[in-house]
Order: C-alpha cells, then sequence, then structure tokens
C-alpha cells in the first residue's frame, strides 16, 4: 500500500527519478557536491525560500543565523523525505508543496532565495526568476548552484541534441539552459560567480556554477572572483556576506524581515535604493 501524500499534489510527478535522486544524491554529495553546498549555504541569516529541496540535502548545512527556511518542492516522494529530513535539521524549516514559478509567498516575504540543481528543471525558467524576484525583499538575493549550458560550443551542441532524451530520463532536466543569462534577463544582477567542472558528473551536465545573485541594488560582476561594489569587496559564496538586512554592509540600515515582523509587511518596496556611480 503506498502512503498517503501528506501534502498537497502539485501535478508534478516523476517517481522514477525521484527515488533515483534519493538513492544518487548523497553518492553525489560523497563525490564533491558536498562542499558546494556548503559553501552555498554559507554565512546565510534570515529569512530563506529554497525552491525545488529535493529530498532536503541541504537542509543540515543551513547556518543557525537562518531563522526560518521554506522549503518548496513539487514531486510528492521527494516531499515526503524532505518533510523527515526537516525535522532533523538545525533550523526550523517547513515544506511545501509547490512550483517555483507559483511560489507559496508574499511579495518581499525573504532575505534569500536557495536554488540548488534546479533552474536546469523548471518547466518554465523566466517564470521562475520573475517568481524568486517577487518573494525577495530589495536587496535580497539569490545564492544558486546549478549546471548549465557549457560555453563549449561543440559541447553545447551535444547538449541542444541530446536535451529531448535527456530531459526524459532526468526528470525535466535542460543540460543546455542558459540559466546565468536568464537571470540577468529577469533583472538579478550577478555579485558573484564561479564556473566549475564536477568530475563526478557527466560531460553533459558541464559546466556548474556557484554564485549570488542580486534583487534591487546595483553591482558589477566579474566571473570567478568577488566584485567591488559601491561599499567595497563583496564576500564570496561561502564566506560570511550582507543576506539579511541590517548585516553589516547592508546600507538600507532598516530590519524589514528579521525581527520576526509578519512574512510580507514591506511589500511595496522593491526598486533600486540607489544607481551605482
Ligand atoms: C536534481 S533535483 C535537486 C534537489 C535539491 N535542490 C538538491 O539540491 O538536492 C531537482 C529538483 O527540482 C524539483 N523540481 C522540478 N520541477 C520543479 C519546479 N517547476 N519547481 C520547483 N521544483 C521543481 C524536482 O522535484 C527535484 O526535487
Amino acid at each position: 500500500m503506498t502512503r498517503p501524500d501528506p501534502l498537497p499534489s502539485t501535478g508534478k510527478r516523476h517517481p522514477i527519478f525521484a527515488r533515483v535522486f534519493a538513492r544518487a544524491g548523497p553518492a553525489m554529495d560523497a563525490q564533491g557536491a558536498l562542499e558546494h553546498r556548503r559553501a552555498l549555504l554559507a554565512g546565510l541569516a534570515g529569512r530563506v525560500l529554497e525552491v525545488g529541496a529535493g529530498n532536503g540535502l541541504n537542509f543540515p548545512h543551513y547556518p543557525a543565523t537562518v531563522t526560518e527556511v521554506l522549503a518548496i518542492e513539487p514531486e510528492p516522494y521527494l516531499r515526503r523525505q524532505a518533510v523527515a529530513a526537516a525535522r532533523q535539521a538545525p533550523v526550523p524549516i517547513r515544506v511545501l508543496a509547490g512550483t517555483a514559478e507559483a511560489l507559496p509567498a508574499p511579495d518581499g516575504a525573504v532575505d534569500v532565495v536557495v536554488a540548488s540543481l534546479v533552474l536546469c528543471t523548471v518547466t518554465d525558467l523566466d517564470q521562475a526568476l520573475a517568481e524568486t524576484r517577487r518573494v525577495l525583499r530589495p536587496g535580497g538575493r539569490l545564492r544558486f548552484y546549478e549546471h548549465v549550458r557549457a560555453e563549449d560550443p561543440r559541447l553545447a551542441r551535444w547538449q541542444d541534441r541530446l536535451q529531448r532524451p535527456w530531459e526524459w530520463l532526468v526528470g525535466g532536466c535542460h543540460p543546455n539552459r542558459d540559466t546565468v543569462a536568464g537571470m540577468t534577463t529577469a533583472g538579478l544582477r550577478l555579485v558573484q560567480l564561479d564556473r566549475f567542472n564536477l568530475p563526478a558528473m557527466p560531460p553533459l551536465a558541464r559546466p556548474h556554477v556557484l554564485g549570488v545573485a542580486e534583487w534591487g541594488r546595483s553591482t558589477r560582476c566579474k566571473e570567478g572572483r568577488n566584485h567591488a561594489d559601491d561599499r567595497g569587496e563583496e564576500p564570496a559564496v561561502g564566506q560570511a556576506g550582507p543576506d539579511r538586512p541590517g548585516d553589516p554592509g547592508d546600507p538600507r540600515g532598516d530590519r524589514v524581515v528579521a525581527e520576526g515582523n509578519p512574512v510580507g509587511h514591506h511589500r511595496g518596496a522593491q526598486g533600486p535604493r540607489r544607481a551605482h556611480p
């Protein structure tokens, strides 16, 4: 007898992939992915929304400075595992059914959106990134760890050719997706971007990127290093950074989310606070 799904369905069912991923995920972590997950989450603080949380492999790595995580997962089998993982997590985590294209959170509700190995899979990247922007407070950040379209044109052509069978085999994943370009098109500003190959991954799923994009403040980015903005050097992914209002270096000075106010109470404050000189 199958166990009842404790949470409502979103219609996203990939039962075979979900079971394969639940077994393969920890193995991938053991072969190098774990250090990237840790770097992805290091230094986070405040309210976090994680999209496509899978079976909760990130959950043990949230730092204690995170006050609350809202974890969205559409696939019922993985979501049940995420609920179990949330019970063991070092910070409060609520797991909800939902998709990146229609996030169940009010405007400006969170300090940080976390996306790991998920933007390759969402059905509509533009809509998912528009939703990311919507739920972020002004100055809030997207922390991402993804595999993306290859820069090498030969590999990119193979990613295009094999897109359909790969998508079918790997739960809807698009190896040829230019996710970083999608972020800038969506109006998110890149603060940090590191690009690397994970030897454990098949060539079709290379390279990976690990980075930070920001909504609502002006920042320039160069690839592969930290980037100066109008306040001085930004920390790298994996170091403490101004991901929460009131953190050192956050010029806004207000405390709209971190003091336990109702989620979304600062709605309407979207938009850049000042232009880059
Ligand atoms: C490769 S798994 C990664 C899981 C997790 N983020 C991790 O890092 O281990 C991809 C995840 O994206 C989820 N997913 C697929 N389509 C989605 C969508 N439209 N919105 C949100 N999540 C989605 C899948 O159910 C799956 O949990």
